[in-house]
């Protein structure tokens, strides 16, 4: 039996923080109070003048992802060891469905190649195919502890797309057996008028991939699902919210969920004038930096729920200069700088830890019915943890990131790692190097019969 004690650390809850001593017991948190006495043979860490918290949930990554011409960067191996560098203690990653799979058969095959993980790992249902035999297999999937599905509102031209009726049925279905819809929510019709102009190829800069999919598309889909949501009674978990007008829209609707992410929040549309420009081509685009602070409001306003990174890193090679923008492969990385910029930010704009807690853990356990396992610090909780130092620099950082990658969006922004990372009671990284990692665990959330 292990056992660790973490003395006088201030811990970063929701609601409080609280100088506490925190005692695990192999994989799980079993004592948490002002003094604890040290039991016989606990490993004892002194965390006097650090910092707390929950490890992260990211709600949105994409291992090794096929795409026209190969796979996102990081495999389940690589990438999560990233994470772990990072702080994130769990990802939830997604399936992808084949042609001539069932849901089943796309999820067993994520869930093989997810088992060379280093950290937990949760897997969202693809449905990118609209047919009898998929819609039966939603209730049977929840069922078995897999309760999150995703849906596209364009990508007609790979086959991802469903029509809004479609995913009306979907979201019928989804909220009778108490599961959650997540949509990328970009109108098909608004990004095929916006991209017309470019069609001939004559003009092919990065910026234009942000002016043919404007922020016009997020604003039609979101009024869709909005009003889909609130007919099916479905939660609808919207993933990388990206506008302002979008997040207004979405704040209409009680049953959906917002999900933002870090290059919507901490980079521009100015990115694509720089030299790597097409480095930041990812979809959704950059946006103007307008509808960054209207993201950042909408943090302290309770707007937004979750923040992921959507992971989906390519290397220098994969995305060559000159490339026309239709042929750059979409996505960015960002699973190891998730939440050290993010913490940097919270502390350098005055913002309250615990709602980095809500939004980078708790609301994900929760939304993704999770909290039984992850999302607080909490008595009978796995004992993920990150204990932070707040007195250590947030310059430098680039040079011991803990990954395959060799360009890093977030360079030249502060950044503050955790020093020690502890995943269900095993301290993976220290003194910020990932050191001893340990294998993953496939996650399966709660049934409504555990609430
Ligand atoms: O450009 C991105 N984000 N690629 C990943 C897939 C997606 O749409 O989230
Ligand atoms: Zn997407
Ligand atoms: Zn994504």
């Amino acid at each position: 039996m292990s056992k660790i004690l973490i003395k006088n650390g201030l811990v970063i809850g929701v609601d409080r923080q609280e100088i506490q001593d925190i005692l695990i017991q192999d994989e799980l948190i079993v004592n948490i109070s002002a003094y604890i006495d040290p039991p016989d043979n606990a490993a004892i860490i002194d965390a006097s003048g650090k910092w707390i918290f929950p490890g992260v949930i990211d709600p949105h990554t994409h291992m090794g992802i096929p795409i026209k011409s190969g796979h996102s960067a990081d495999t389940f191996a690589s990438g999560t060891r990233s994470a772990l560098h990072g702080g994130v203690t769990t990802i939830l990653d997604f399936s992808v469905l084949e042609s001539g799979q069932s849901l089943d058969e796309s999820l067993n095959q994520r869930i093989k190649l997810a088992g060379e993980s280093l950290c937990d790992v949760g897997i969202h249902v693809n449905i990118t195919r609209f047919e009898p035999e998929i819609l039966v297999e939603i209730p049977k999937l929840i069922e078995q502890g897999f309760n999150s599905f995703k849906v596209f509102t364009t990508y007609a031209e790979a086959n991802m797309m469903l029509t809004y009726a479609q995913i009306e049925t979907v979201a019928g279905i989804i909220a009778q057996h108490d599961g959650v819809l997540m949509v990328h929510s970009e109108d098909n019709d608004v990004i095929t008028r916006a991209s017309e102009p470019y069609a001939d190829r004559s003009e092919s800069h990065p910026r234009l991939h942000g002016l043919s999919r404007p922020a016009e598309a997020e604003l039609v889909a979101i009024s869709h699902l909005g009003e889909i949501s609130s007919r099916t009674n479905c939660s609808i978990y919207i993933v990388h919210l990206n506008t302002a007008a979008g997040l207004a829209k979405a704040a209409e609707y009680p049953m959906l969920r917002v999900e933002t992410c870090p290059h919507y929040l901490l980079l521009s549309d100015k990115m694509y004038e720089r030299e790597d420009g097409q480095m930041f081509v990812s979809s959704p685009p950059l946006r103007t930096e307008s509808d960054s602070k209207a993201l950042w409001q909408g943090i302290q306003h309770g707007q937004v729920h979750t923040i992921g990174s959507d992971h989906c890193p390519f290397c220098l090679a994969d995305k060559p200069q000159n490339t026309p923008f239709q042929d750059i492969p979409n996505g960015m990385g960002g699973v190891e700088t998730l939440f050290p910029t993010l913490l940097a930010q919270f502390i350098e704009r005055g913002l309250d830890l615990g709602l980095l807690v809500r939004l980078t853990s708790g609301n994900a356990a929760s939304i993704f019915r999770l909290d039984h396992l992850k999302g607080s610090i909490k008595l009978g909780l796995h004992a993920d943890l990150l204990i932070v130092d707040p007195e250590l620099p947030v310059q430098g950082w680039e040079k011991s990131l803990d990954t395959n990658l060799d360009w890093n969006a977030y360079v030249g922004l502060p950044a503050l790692f955790p020093e020690t990372v502890i995943q269900r009671g095993v301290v993976v990284v220290s003194e910020g190097r990932v050191k001893y990692p340990s294998p993953g665990k496939i996650l399966k959330s709660k049934s409504t019969s555990q609430e």
